[in-house]
Parts: structure tokens; sequence; C-alpha cells
């Protein structure tokens, strides 16, 4: 990864931090991406490493999403990769649910790496760029409760596959990776009696999107990678 630049998106959460952190530990340089107003607080290992952060950016507007990634391109001269890890989630039932959640949901989780995107795509570099997707475990069958969730991440798997099939040509490697539940506090606070350690790790998780990223994985594409720990 040294010298290389990735862009992270949702790149003040718990997962975006932690591929911004394990890249930049690799030698990336890493333009982390987000819709919240500023910067949260990041761990010192991460504050000491070559960040580039960029609040306030919604990635479900497309123009904002070309603007952002031609302004990372104009300040590094390159862009190598690309993780789409914005997005969120609701549980509800859908007898007690509502219409607007599905929308909110493939808004988040499909559209934001739709535009992200089709934003990097004229920027990565042939035979060498790379877009990992964050999708869900939970999507591959979904329970009670997942419907509008499960249904944006089977989205945006799709997508995946569509972009791999698409860029095989120009040999940029499209996958995603489907974790189970993350070891996040947001998490932990909401299952409180959990087992914890069988969830996966943010950082567990980033070293394999890094990997997805990196030449190693240059013979991987449309690839849906449970990475679920032990859930
Ligand atoms: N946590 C889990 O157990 C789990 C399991 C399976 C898959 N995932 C997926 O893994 C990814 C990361 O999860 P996480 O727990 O790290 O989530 P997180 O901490 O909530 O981080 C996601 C980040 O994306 C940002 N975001 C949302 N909409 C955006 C937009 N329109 N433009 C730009 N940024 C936007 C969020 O900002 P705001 O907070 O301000 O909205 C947030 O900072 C998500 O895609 C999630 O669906 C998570």
């Amino acid at each position: 990864m040294r010298d290389k630049v990735i862009v992270v998106t949702g790149g003040f959460g718990s997962l975006g931090q932690a591929v911004g952190a394990h890249a930049a530990a690799l030698g990336a340089k890493v333009v982390l991406v987000d819709i919240a107003p500023s910067a949260r607080p990041f761990s010192k290992t991460a504050e000491a490493e070559p960040f580039v952060c960029m609040p306030g950016v919604d990635l479900q507007v497309p123009d904002v999403a070309a603007s952002t990634f031609a302004s990372v391109h104009a300040k590094f001269g390159r862009i190598d990769a690309l993780a789409n890890v914005a997005g969120g989630f609701r549980w509800q039932t859908v007898a007690d649910g509502d219409t607007e959640t599905w929308d909110l949901l493939y808004g988040m989780n499909v559209r934001t790496a739709l535009n992200a995107s089709r934003a990097v795509i004229p920027h990565l570099k042939h035979e060498e760029g790379a877009i990992v997707n964050v999708g869900a475990n939970g999507a591959l069958k979904a329970a009670g409760g997942m419907g509008a969730y499960a249904a944006s991440k089977s989205g945006l798997h799709r997508l995946t596959e569509a972009m791999a099939e698409e860029l095989k040509p120009v040999g940029i490697r499209v996958n995603a990776v489907l974790p189970s539940i993350i070891d996040t506090p947001v998490n932990r606070a909401d299952m409180p009696d959990a087992d914890f350690s069988k969830w996966v790790t943010p950082h567990a998780l980033a070293r394999v999107i890094v990997f997805l990223m990196s030449k190693d994985a240059d013979a991987v594409t449309g690839a849906l990678l449970p990475v679920v720990g032990r859930v």
C-alpha cells in the first residue's frame, strides 16, 4: 500500500476509521470522507497517520460525490482504491414499519456506493484500481425485522457484481466484504449481554478490506466474501 492513495467513505465511523488506520500503517495516504460535520475523535495511532478528512460530504448527491473525488485527484494526482464503508442500519418489521425506512436504507447503503464508485472510476488506474464495498452477511437471508436493511445490502451486492463484470476489461477490481456483527461501541451498547468475543473486530475486517484493495488480491474480482468472526 506504500504511497497509494485510498479513499474511505463513512471514514469517521467505527469501521471506516479502522480501514484508514490499517491502510495508513501500511504506508498509504488516506482520505476519509463522511457526511458528519467534523471528524470524530481518532485514536492516538490514527492521529499520527497521514489522514485527510473531508467532512460534510453527502454521497447520496451525485454532483457532491463527483466534485469530492475530483478534488482528491487534483490534490494527490492519483486515486488507487476506494472503500465504500458509508452505510446504515434500521430494524423494523414490515407490518409495523414504514416505507420511508426502505428509501432511507436504499439511499444510505446503495446510493452512496453507487455515486462514489461512479465518481472514482474515471480516476482509477486501469489494471490496478480497486473498489471494496461493505455488504452484509445478514442480507444473504433476511431475518425478521431485517427486510429493509437486507434488501438494501442485497442491492449493494448486485451492484458489486455488475461493476466487477463491467470493469473486468480495464482491470479494475470490485469486491465486497459481508460482515455479520462488528464489535463496535454501538453494538455493545445495543446488545450488552452478547458474547463480544464472537464478533468480528473492525481491525480484523479492515485487514480483509485492505487486502482486497492491494495487489496481493489482483486475481480476485466479483467476490462477496463473508467476514463473520465466530457468529
Ligand atoms: N456495525 C455492524 O455490525 C455492521 C454489520 C454489517 C455491515 N455493516 C456495514 O458496515 C459499514 C460500517 O459500519 P459502522 O458500524 O462502522 O457504521 P458507522 O459507525 O455508523 O459509520 C458509517 C458512517 O457512514 C456515514 N454516512 C452515512 N450516510 C452517509 C452519506 N450519505 N454520505 C457520507 N457518509 C455517510 C455515517 O455518518 P452519520 O453517522 O453521520 O450518519 C457514519 O459516519 C456500514 O456500511 C454498515 O452497514 C455494519
